[in-house]
């Protein structure tokens, strides 16, 4: 039987935390053993939960989840990003997380949850979906492409001396934040993927 017809995605809410948590952290894991500097703080878990406990009431963020069985295997996150007004075009889908347990790599879940969360984003009016990859992540880069994703931009680093001093903290940035996004009011509607219904 395919494996594809076992795993079942569906949005994730607050009560799914633990299985949020689990994939992000191994997510995040991943990550840092690529560039130490995607490491995840200590208390990353409450950080989590707190965006979570925003993100599952709103129409701008959405957290999937694929389930098999009883045994959560992929997580896919979206958030509605605002730019400054500074700018023409504000707005886009933000894919901040995206991760699929190795045992059911290269069987189309990634595939399944990049449409799921593409029609989201379409469904709520974004008009393109945006990421960060790292640079040497030459698969997910490659499943990227493969699924219309094209580079823009690039992020390049200058590594300075360590410091004793903290930087100081910018009260504006910490409010926007502190939950992930700037997050708004709420409303709920189904939309279709495929044979996939998600909750938008
Ligand atoms: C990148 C990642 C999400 C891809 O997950 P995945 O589930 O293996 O991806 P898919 O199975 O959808 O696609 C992978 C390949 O399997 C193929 N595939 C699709 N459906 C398939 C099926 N039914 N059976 C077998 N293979 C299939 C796809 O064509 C794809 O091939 P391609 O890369 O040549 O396009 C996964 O490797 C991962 O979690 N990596 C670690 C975390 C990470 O890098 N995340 C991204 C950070 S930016």
């Amino acid at each position: 039987m395919d494996i594809m017809l076992l795993v079942t995605l569906r949005r994730a809410t607050q009560a799914d935390l633990a299985a949020v948590q689990q994939l992000f952290g191994a997510l995040h894991s991943f990550n840092a053993t690529l560039d130490a500097r995607f490491a995840l703080a200590d208390g990353w878990e409450t950080v989590l939960k707190e965006h979570l406990g925003h993100a599952c009431d709103h129409p701008h963020s959405l957290t999937v989840l694929a389930w098999a069985d009883d045994e959560p295997v992929g997580l896919l996150m979206l958030d509605g990003h605002t730019d400054s007004p500074l700018f023409r075009h504000r707005h886009w889908a933000e894919l901040v997380a995206l991760y699929v347990a190795p045992s059911q790599r290269g069987s189309g879940l990634a595939t399944r949850l990049v449409a799921a969360g593409s029609a989201w984003a379409h469904a709520q009016g974004y008009d393109r979906v945006q990421l960060y990859v790292t640079r040497s992540n030459l698969s997910a880069q490659h499943f990227y492409v493969r699924h219309g994703f094209a580079p823009v931009q690039e992020v390049w680093r200058l590594e300075l001396e360590p410091s004793d001093r903290l930087p100081p903290d910018d009260p504006d940035c910490e409010a926007v934040y502190a939950h992930g996004h700037n997050l708004l009011s709420s409303h709920q509607h189904v939309i279709a993927v495929g044979d996939e219904e998600i909750p938008a």
